[in-house]
């Protein structure tokens, strides 16, 4: 069967990019976006600018970029707009965040300076380390989503965009399991206007984004978009929607390990892994009830990837553990230690060590631009609901309803670029070698 392409809108027009959080991660995303427009810096660990696809057999020797093979917004044509309850500008903020140095963001000072975040909607109760000033007021839960909707018309029409796409780079909220005010539409509707516990603002800016028809993408671990009733509301309006928690340092390296350990059949006794970190995300994490949404996120991933019950032998009771410290003089460069406990042939111990010191923001910014302009791809393809292809970016991804969410750094990549592939009509990649077709 010869595949046939989708019809997908083009990228014309301005793209703007919302993100609720102007902290550290979306102000290096934007001075580096910026920086890149400049001739200034590469956009490296971007795969929507940097990486290739490779189409047909290999003997074809086609392997675009994938920015040339597929329609994505180009980076002249990006705007930039935020939500904070502090009022600091972008300039202002990334040198609070402290991940860029002066050398880097003076060239960009006045273009940061100019991005104002919006009043935010915003609730101590629920990230408890941070005093918001640059807040909205409202009669009801309701009231502030609607006000959010009316934010975003208002940027819409002032940047004179063509489209929108929201990416979440606000903090961690605390804990909030998913319950009766979450699954379905009227519920959480209802909830809003009954100013229940359990909608959180990162909720009120999903609903918000979703009945305006703009994807949303939840970088922090955060319930928000992932319920039963965002889910029905994002198909309902016809929404790209992902999630959760932006996969960068240690967990992506777990998700490289884990799936090498399962593919030579190694087993697994422990994985302890701990984090020294001084940004404010690391102070918000300083708090459990925040700490233990981020925990549940970084929990899920190893019993998915090593399916204990497919394979008790190797992996039934292994221990898990995850620590963040908070440590200011780190700032935003995390350091992070993990001890592998691996059980080979005839049951003998063996260990791996890994250190990994990496800059969170650094790994982050290049996610925010490919979610975002990939979200906006997948909205002008006509997808809409759960985007399963893009969980490469994320470590809790969110799943339809009864499946397992897929958290293996490769498989997640196959199921990204045969999703481009199959976008634009091409065949999938199966690897299979060419001596099967003589
Ligand atoms: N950097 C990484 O590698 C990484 C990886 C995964 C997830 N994350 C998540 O990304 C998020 C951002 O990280 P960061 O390092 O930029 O943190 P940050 O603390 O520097 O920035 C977060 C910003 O969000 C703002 N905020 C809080 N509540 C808000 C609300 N209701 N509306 C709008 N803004 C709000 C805060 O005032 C702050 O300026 C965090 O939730 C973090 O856990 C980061």
């Amino acid at each position: 069967m010869t595949p046939s392409s989708v019809s997908i809108r083009p990228a014309a027009g301005r793209l703007g990019i919302l993100t609720p959080g102007l902290g550290a991660v979306a102000t290096t995303f934007i001075a580096g976006v910026e920086s890149i427009r400049r001739g200034l810096s590469k956009p490296i660990g971007s795969l929507t600018q940097m990486a290739t696809i490779r189409l047909g057999q290999r003997a074809e020797r086609r392997a675009p970029l994938i920015r040339d093979f597929v329609p994505l917004a180009g980076l002249d044509d990006i705007v930039f707009g935020a939500w904070d309850p502090i009022p600091d500008d972008a300039y202002t903020s990334a040198v609070k965040a402290g991940v860029l140095e002066e050398r880097h963001l003076a060239p960009l000072k006045d273009f940061l300076q100019s991005i104002r975040p919006m009043p935010a909607v915003f609730d101590q109760h629920y990230v408890t380390r941070i005093h918001g000033t640059h807040v909205k007021s409202g009669a009801s839960k309701r009231d502030l989503a609607e006000q959010l909707r009316q934010d975003i018309r208002a940027f819409k029409a002032a940047h004179r965009c063509d489209r929108l796409v929201a990416v979440w780079c606000g903090s961690t909220e605390i804990f909030i399991t998913p319950g009766a005010v979450h699954a379905s539409i009227e519920a959480f509707e209802q909830a809003m206007a009954d100013n229940h516990p359990d909608i959180a603002p990162s909720m009120l800016y999903a609903w918000a984004c979703i009945m305006e028809g703009v994807p949303y993408c939840n970088g922090a671990p955060n319930l928000a978009v992932d319920t039963l009733a965002l889910q029905a509301l994002a198909l309902r309006e016809g929404v790209p929607i992902s999630g959760k928690d932006f996969k960068t340092g240690q967990t992506w390296m777990k998700t490289v390990i884990a799936p090498a350990l399962k593919a030579r059949m190694l087993g697994l006794a422990g994985w302890y892994s701990t984090n020294i970190l001084g940004n404010r995300d690391g102070e918000v994490l300083d708090d459990p009830a925040s700490f233990k949404t981020k925990e549940a996120s970084k929990l899920s991933v190893l019993h998915t990837i090593l399916q204990p019950e497919m394979y008790p032998d190797l992996y039934e009771g292994f221990s898990h553990v995850v620590r963040i410290n908070y440590y200011p003089p780190r700032g935003d460069n995390k350091e992070g230690w993990d001890n592998i406990d691996i059980v080979g042939w005839m049951g003998y111990p063996m260990q791996i060590k890994v250190n990994f010191l990496c800059r969170d923001s650094i790994l982050a910014a290049p996610l925010v631009l490919d979610l975002a302009l990939f979200s906006d791809l997948a909205h002008r393809a006509g997808r809409s609901g759960i985007q399963e292809w893009l969980s490469f970016y994320y470590k809790s991804p969110m799943a339809g309803a009864g499946l397992q969410p897929e958290h293996d750094l490769f498989i997640q990549q196959t199921k990204l670029k045969n999703t481009l592939r199959h976008l634009m009509g091409e065949e999938q990649i199966t690897h299979l070698g060419l001596e099967y077709f003589p």
